[in-house]
Formats: structure tokens, sequence, C-alpha cells
């Protein structure tokens, strides 16, 4: 049978290490999620529980296919493109199996649940992001990248970028008070979304230099906590500057501008260390 028919396998046919090992990760949630339930571990409304754990993975399912390029190309890693397809994919097998959850939490009464998705913006909006990854995924295939030739295939695909915005716009509004997990993520996709920006106006050889990456990442975590601090005082009328000195402090947790600091922080530090010399490489240089 053809090697495209086992994810695993790369297409000389042979089983390969990557593919394995992020197959096999993509079900550890949805099947942990599942034992959950049938467990009775997921509280007084386990469908609702259940919405969520899966919504927070198709979420994060979508940045981890946007994080594949920027990552190959900063630490110089091309094999990594092989998983991106992949991860793709399931991202939209995760956001049907969000919306399944809803309908069934819904009692599979599809009036109604079509009149929520047209009177709820954020429905609507989840609604969209939904039916942008079913394009997406139905495409995904070998035969349709050649029936709709590269460049168009390419065109289309620019879309996850869209479908990333309007995904993290609905989860910023359904999740009222608690925004620390969508901020962070509203911060990654100023990240990502700039990345691709400064890469088509700047990159030399396919990559963009390093002084663009940390600039960039120092961007994003302005913006992430500006757009904390500004949430914040639109919603609740808190003190801006308050907001923003909790950043220094870590007596309310780590603060989103924070986990996007570390992320900017560990790419830019990777991106420098595969850029540097191997230490043989300076060896062999020393003795001639
Ligand atoms: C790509 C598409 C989608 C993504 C990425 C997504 C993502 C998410 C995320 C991250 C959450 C919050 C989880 C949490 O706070 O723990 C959420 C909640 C939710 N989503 Fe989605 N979603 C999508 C599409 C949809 C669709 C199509 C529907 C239904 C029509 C839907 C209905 C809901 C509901 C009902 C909640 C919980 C709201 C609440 O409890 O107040 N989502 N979604």
């Amino acid at each position: 049978m053809s090697p495209r028919f086992f994810p695993w396998k790369d297409y000389s046919g042979r089983i390969s290490p990557l593919k394995l090992v992020v197959f096999v990760a993509l079900f550890c949630p949805a099947l942990w999620t599942l034992l959950c339930f049938f467990m009775g571990w997921l509280g007084a409304r386990p469908f609702s529980e259940a919405i969520h754990q899966v919504g927070l993975w198709t979420i994060r399912l979508i940045f981890l296919a946007l994080l594949v390029t920027p990552t190959r190309q900063i630490l110089q890693w091309s094999r990594l493109l092989v998983v991106r397809r992949m991860i793709g994919v399931a991202a939209f097998a995760y956001a049907l199996g969000h919306f399944s959850l809803y309908v069934a939490d819904q009692a599979f009464d599809l009036v109604k649940v079509a009149s929520e998705i047209a009177l709820r913006i954020y429905l609507t909006i989840g609604f969209a992001a939904l039916i942008g990854l079913a394009a997406l995924a139905a495409t995904s295939t070998d035969g349709m990248i050649k029936r709709m030739g590269s460049r168009n295939w390419m065109r289309l695909h620019r879309y996850i970028y869209l479908i990333a915005v309007l995904a993290v716009i609905h989860y910023c509004m359904q999740s009222k008070l608690d925004l620390w997990e969508p901020m962070i993520m509203a911060g990654l996709l100023v990240w990502l979304l700039g990345y691709r920006l400064l890469h088509r106006r700047f990159a030399v050889r396919q990559r963009l230099p390093l002084a663009w990456v940390a600039a960039l990442g120092t961007v994003a975590v302005l913006v992430t906590a500006g757009g904390e601090a500004t949430y914040f005082a639109l919603a609740y009328h808190a003190p801006v500057m308050r907001v923003l000195s909790a950043n220094w402090s870590f007596l309310l947790g780590v603060r989103p501008a924070v986990v996007v600091l570390g992320f900017a922080g560990v790419v830019t530090a990777a991106g420098a260390a595969r850029a540097m010399p191997p230490l043989w490489a300076k060896r062999r240089t020393g003795f001639a």
C-alpha cells in the first residue's frame, strides 16, 4: 500500500520517527478528554467542560501548525515541514469534535444550534473559523495540491492566518474575565503575523535576520502587555499602570506578556545558537 495511507511513513515508505511521535501525540488530548468524560472527572457539566477542553486544543493546534514554518526557518530544521499538514488536519478534527460536542450539548436540536450560531456573534465567528478549517483540510491531500497547482494551493492555505484571528476573537469573547490564555494567544498571533510580514520583506536566503526576530519578540511582548492593560481599563476601569506593573510582580502569577517574552526569548536564543558555526569547524580553522 502507498506510504500516503500511513501518516507515520515518509515518501520513501520508511517509518519517520518525527511523524510517528507527532501522530501519536496528536491523539493524546482527545483520548485524555474521552477518559475523563467516561470516568466522570469533568465535573457537574461534563459536556460543557469537554467543549472547553477540545476548544482549547483546537486553538493550540492551529497555533502549532502556524509555528512550524518560522521554527523550521529559524532553526534551519527543514524536516519539520513533514508534520505541518498532519497538525493542521488534526486541528480541523478537534474543531469538528468541539462543534459536535456543542451540538450534543444542545440535545441535537439543529434548529436551535443554527439560530444560536446566527444570533450569538462569538458562535458565528467560531463557525466561520470551522468552515475555513474544513476548506483547508479538504484541500490537504496530495491529489488536491496537484490539481490546484502549488501557487493556488498556497494562496488558499494562507487563510489559516485569518482563521487564527477568528479563533482568537471567538476565544476572547467567550472567556469574559479569565483572559490569561487568550491574551497569550493574541500575543503569539501578533508574533506570527509579524513574522510572516517581515519574512516577506527582509528575509535573506529564506531566513529572517535574528535582529528582526528579536525586535518582533519585543513588539509582541509590548502589544500583549498593552492589550491586557487596555482590556482591564475598558472593562473594569482598572488603572493601566497597575495592570502593567503586575508584569514585574509574580504575586498574580506569570502574566501573559511574560509568557510571550519567554517564547520570544527562547526562539531568538535558539536561532542564535543554530546560527553559530559548529565547534569542530572552529577548531579546524584554529589549526589551519
Ligand atoms: C476553529 C474553530 C473554533 C475554535 C478554534 C474554537 C475554540 C474555542 C476555545 C479555545 C474555547 C474556550 C475554551 C476555554 O475557555 O476553556 C471555546 C469555547 C466554546 N466554543 Fe469554540 N471554537 C471553534 C468553533 C466553535 C463552533 C463552530 C462552535 C459552535 C457553533 C463553538 C462553540 C463554543 C462554545 C459553546 C464554547 C463555550 C462557551 C462558554 O462556555 O461560554 N466553537 N471555543
